[in-house]
């Protein structure tokens, strides 16, 4: 009869040993009694960057990368991001249900009402140099939150846990728009109660001297709707730091801040930044052909916006992204020069070998700057713009991670490759250090 179990020969020692399969996974340690001897410490796993290793087990968010599947608490992103606002998604996440109209309403008018930041964070953000990146600023204010409410240490206490989620999912849209205004040079505007989550965002980064600010609802609804798509999306780079930070205890804001860090490389999410500044340095599509060429001899660096190391087939976002950059243009009158060369990108990449047989397909990255730049939004602010959003999907992360019994502080193992006991050299005996070819290697650029 089949048994959910796997059987394990050590031929080092001719043991056998089974251990239990569980949710198609075996656990780490129940390797550590596989030993040669009593000196043993026991097999480990070795699995750099987590390629095959679930660290948590989560109800959140379900992804399957060979399907182009992509779920929130069970519901696809394209059918919330056609139904839902932003603020109802942040909801289900952290909440686990969709919210009724009654609980929607209390939850978007707690939001509203922690939009405000002390003065203090104004004058913070004002000691920026002028032309400071918007992500940076970003990073340290919300780091900064964490002086004004020291409670927020107290992350196993249920209300004050949650009085801190409301708080962030509030103020990030107020530090993001001021970190920008800052970097343009311009007063800062606060929060507006009477507009939405996304409309309040949208006047706090352009507003200037109107007296009522005016946006079309379409160009509110395609932000929300960009807002939706970026919630959520499992055991990412970020979220791995926003949990690991939390399972020391520390307190969600600077959980979140090294989050938004983990978020700003250009492999994550400052890809959509990376993959505008590409567009702009190829130009024209007379050009695109020779930057293909470059990137796949390896010296023109990477297709930016293409690949994802879960999806192997598409990136449901993108496709979601990709309806949305056409209602855009159409309700702003003018197509962005750069979409002709985004298009023939894709073109080329989807029919190219090398492309394909790596399973590289465009992901959420490679439309959603182009929509940015359409809503006139400046390029050092997109990976701010994916970080607005991503916080609800952090903090549903985290609160799992602390309610969750299995989970301790993260703590990794590795393989020691250093040297043995060494005797100290004095320093009159010492010569020069020569970077060995080892260290060298591993200095590898990626981007
Ligand atoms: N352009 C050209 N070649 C690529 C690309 C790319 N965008 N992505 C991967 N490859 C190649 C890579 O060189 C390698 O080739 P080989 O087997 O010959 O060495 C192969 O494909 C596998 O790449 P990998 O780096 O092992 O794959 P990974 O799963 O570790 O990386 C990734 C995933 C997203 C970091 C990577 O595809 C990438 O750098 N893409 C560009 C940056 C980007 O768009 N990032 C946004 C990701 S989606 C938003 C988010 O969730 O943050």
């Amino acid at each position: 009869m089949a048994k959910d179990t796997l059987t394990i020969t050590d031929n080092r020692t001719g043991k056998t040993y089974e251990v239990p399969i569980s949710e198609g996974t075996i656990r780490a340690l129940d390797l550590r009694q596989i030993t040669v001897d009593k000196d043993d410490f026991g097999l480990m796993t070795y699995d750099p960057a987590f390629m095959n290793t679930a660290s948590c087990r989560s109800s959140i968010t379900y992804i399957d990368g060979d399907k182009g599947i992509l779920r929130y608490r069970g519901y696809p992103v394209d059918q919330l991001a056609e139904n839902a606002s932003y603020l109802e998604v942040a909801y289900l996440l952290i909440n686990g249900e969709l919210p009724t109209e009654a609980e929607l309403d209390k939850f978007t008018d707690d939001v509203t009402h922690h939009t405000f930041v002390h003065e203090n964070v104004r004058t913070f953000i004002d000691g920026f140099r002028y032309d400071a990146h918007p992500m940076g600023m970003l990073c340290a204010s919300v780091s900064a939150l964490s002086t004004f409410y020291p409670e927020a240490k107290h992350v196993m206490d249920r209300d004050i846990r949650r009085a801190q989620m409301v708080r962030l999912i509030a103020k990030m849209p107020t530090l993001a728009a001021w970190s920008y205004r800052h970097a343009m040079g311009m007063p800062f505007v606060y929060p507006s109660n009477e507009l939405s989550y996304s409309a309040n965002f949208l006047q706090m980064v352009k507003r200037i001297a109107e007296p009522k600010f005016e946006v079309h609802p379409e160009i509110v609804k395609a932000l929300d709707v960009l807002f939706i798509l970026h919630a959520d999306h499992e055991q990412n780079c970020s979220t791995n730091v926003m949990r690991s930070v939390g399972s020391s205890r520390a307190d969600p804001y600077v959980a979140v801040a090294g989050a938004a860090a983990a978020l700003y490389g250009p492999l994550h999410g400052g890809a959509n930044e990376a993959v505008l500044r590409m567009l702009r340095e190829i130009g024209s599509l007379a050009n695109v052909p020779a930057f293909i060429k470059e990137v796949k001899s390896g010296v023109g660096g990477r297709l930016m916006g293409f690949g994802h190391r879960v999806y192997k087939n598409y990136d449901p976002r993108a496709q979601v992204i990709k309806r949305l950059a056409d209602k855009v243009f159409d309700l702003i009158g003018k197509k962005s020069p750069l979409l002709a060369v985004a298009l023939e990108l894709e073109k080329i990449a989807l029919s190219d070998d090398y492309f394909v047989s790596r399973k590289l397909y465009p992901n959420v990255d490679f439309y959603s700057g182009l929509i940015y730049e359409a809503l006139a939004i400046p390029v050092d602010m997109f990976p701010v713009m994916f970080a607005i959003p991503r916080t609800s999907g952090w903090l549903a992360q985290w609160e799992e991670m602390l309610l969750d019994k299995d989970q301790k502080i993260a703590r990794p193992r590795q393989i020691y490759t250093g040297y043995d006991e060494r005797k100290f050299v004095q320093m009159k005996d010492r010569t020069a250090a020569v970077a060995t070819p080892e260290l060298k290697s591993n200095a590898r650029e990626t981007d």
